[in-house]
């Protein structure tokens, strides 16, 4: 089986508008977290997708899917968690408790508030996360890397060349992950915010996709007034 989380229970304090979260203020005509759901929606590989949302914006998000979707059962709506991997916990505790899945079930996991994933994207990620076990979505880095740990001198100039950065979907084994998450000490899950992280931390592989520059993240206005001009170009 084949499902996808879109992570949508972040309050987005980067924003600075937390009363209404980045993920429902609106680019073009319609909440950003429409335009991302949609090209999930779209494919008819996802078994269920599951969208993940703040406490109190859960009657708010049905309300949205109801009137962009209609009543589309294959979208269900569910309360995020306090960190972004806790939400991604809430999305595979939902799945463990209601789908009878195997071993090859994968999950597909997107951050909402990145509306511009393709479906070349997706598809590559479903593709990917079937045959390694894990995958994330990547570019490569354009701006040298400058490590500093102090905040003061450089530490190290790593080769280009040989750095990304990182975009989402990241997707997986849903099994796999499970066992990972479930092997995490406290101070280990305290640290590991990024799922790919489990996966190369525990020595496992995890593949690259290729991602696209427009697949940016909206994190502070000047996103939200970049993605609005992604949005005519595309
Ligand atoms: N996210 C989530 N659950 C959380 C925190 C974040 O599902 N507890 C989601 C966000 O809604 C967003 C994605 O993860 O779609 C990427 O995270 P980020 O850009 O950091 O979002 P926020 O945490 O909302 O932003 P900020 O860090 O500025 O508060």
């Amino acid at each position: 089986m084949i499902f996808a989380a879109i992570l949508a229970g972040g309050i987005g304090s980067r924003m600075g508008e937390t009363d209404t979260p980045k993920q429902f203020l609106t680019l073009g005509d319609k909440p950003v977290i429409v335009h991302t759901i949609e090209k999930f929606a779209i494919n008819s590989k996802f078994d269920k997708i599951i969208v993940l949302s703040p406490k109190n914006f859960i009657n708010y998000t049905n309300d949205l899917i109801k009137e962009y979707f209609g009543d589309n059962n294959n979208l269900v709506v569910l309360e995020g968690g306090k960190t972004r991997n806790d939400t991604l916990i809430n999305a595979i505790e939902y799945i463990n408790d209601n789908f009878d899945i195997d071993d090859d079930s994968i999950i597909v996991t997107h951050d909402s508030v990145r509306p511009f994933v393709t479906h070349r994207i997706i598809e590559d990620n479903i593709k990917a996360a079937k045959e390694f076990g894990a995958c994330d979505t990547v570019v490569p880095a354009t701006d040298t890397i400058v490590e500093s740990v102090d905040s003061k001198l450089i530490k190290n100039i790593p080769i280009r060349d040989n750095y990304y950065q990182g975009q989402t979907p990241q997707s997986f084994k849903i099994n796999k992950l499970s066992e990972l998450v479930n092997s995490l000490s406290e101070s280990e899950s305290n640290i590991l915010t990024d799922a790919c992280k489990i996966f190369v931390l525990k020595n496992e592989d995890v593949y690259l996709v290729d991602g696209e520059i427009t697949n940016i993240k909206i994190t502070y206005p000047y996103d939200l007034k970049l993605a609005n001009t992604i949005l005519k170009e595309i």
